[in-house]
């Protein structure tokens, strides 16, 4: 059997095109069990899991538990809020008492970056970043990846937009990272307060002209923006966000071309994207939401199977 070449999923950072194109070969199995009426496999039955979500979450939570539990993983659920945490227990601390109780995988959602990675130099478990603060989302940007792939047949040379905010979005730089190790060519486009200066690092092109770059890609990933961080004024307005960076029915058919809409979500309905947009034929949002599931399963599988080959 093939194995990753990691111990741990951090981020895409860490992953070669081979890692990747294996999470991709099982998730194609895993998404052929999600389809039978039994959508179930006992393959991880003697392993188990905690997610540890210090972050709210609706799609990578479920959809990390759903994984676990198709694949008969024993879990257990960490809420931050209900933890001890308030009296001020530390992470680390926090952390290897669960895995006192005999747990295997932690599945990490923190608002600092760096917390999967700090977690793995310091606790003796497979850790799975499930979003750390602005680094890094790597499991979403393998299902958007995945999610193209199976609509395209390819990655290589497509041309992918990033529309929104890129400077606070792990999904943006994950998107990128593995985008380009699988060959595409990558471009962003969003106000300027929130274009990250170290793109042109990247071999990432930049845009400010959002027609311009519906009518250059062959896909849109089209990201939240982020509400919460509003205070600080990055643009204007939500208003004023919809009218210069927003993707609507009209633009589209202006263009007249065939493009993929994706969105990781949450989706603010009529600011980055309109609901025409959304609930349209193009937009493969909630193929993604499904691809998800099966991506996890891979990770999971991969990672624990990894772990038992140095038993
Ligand atoms: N895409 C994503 O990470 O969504 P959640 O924050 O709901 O998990």
């Amino acid at each position: 059997m093939k194995h990753l070449s990691v111990n741990h999923l951090l981020g895409i950072n860490e992953l070669s095109q081979e890692d990747i194109q294996l999470i991709f070969h099982m998730a194609d199995s895993f998404n052929e069990v999600l389809n039978r009426p039994i959508k179930k496999v006992p393959t991880l039955r003697d392993v188990t899991v905690a997610n540890l979500f210090f972050e709210s979450s609706t799609r990578t939570k479920i959809s990390f538990e759903l994984a676990e539990k198709r694949l008969s993983a024993d879990i257990v659920n960490f809420a931050a809020n209900l933890s001890s945490l308030s009296k001020g227990e530390s992470l680390i601390d926090t952390v290897n008492n669960i895995l006192a109780m005999r747990v295997d995988v932690v599945v990490l959602r923190h608002p600092n970056p760096g917390a999967a990675y700090f977690l793995s130099k310091n606790v003796d478990s497979v850790i799975i970043n499930a979003g750390d603060g602005c680094h890094e989302h790597p499991s979403q940007a393998l299902l958007d990846s995945y999610s193209i792939q199976q609509k395209l047949g390819s990655i290589k040379n497509k041309k992918i937009l990033i529309v929104g905010d890129i400077k606070h979005s792990r999904v943006a730089l994950s998107n990128i990272l593995c985008l380009q190790k699988l060959g595409a060519k990558v471009r962003v486009c969003g106000p300027s307060t929130l274009i990250p200066k170290f793109l042109t690092n990247m071999n990432v092109e930049v845009s400010f002209d959002i027609k311009d770059s519906l009518k250059w890609c062959d896909v849109a990933n089209i990201l939240r923006i982020q509400i919460e961080r509003q205070n600080l004024n990055f643009f204007p307005s939500s208003r004023e966000y919809a009218m210069l960076f927003g993707v609507n029915k009209k633009i589209l058919d202006n263009i007249n071309k065939d493009i993929l809409i994706l969105h990781p979500g949450p989706i603010n309905r009529g600011v980055e994207v309109t609901s025409d947009v959304v609930d349209s034929n193009k937009s493969i949002i909630l193929d993604q939401v499904s691809n998800g599931v099966a991506i996890r399963m891979a990770i999971l599988y991969l990672l624990s199977a990894k772990m038992k080959s140095k038993y």
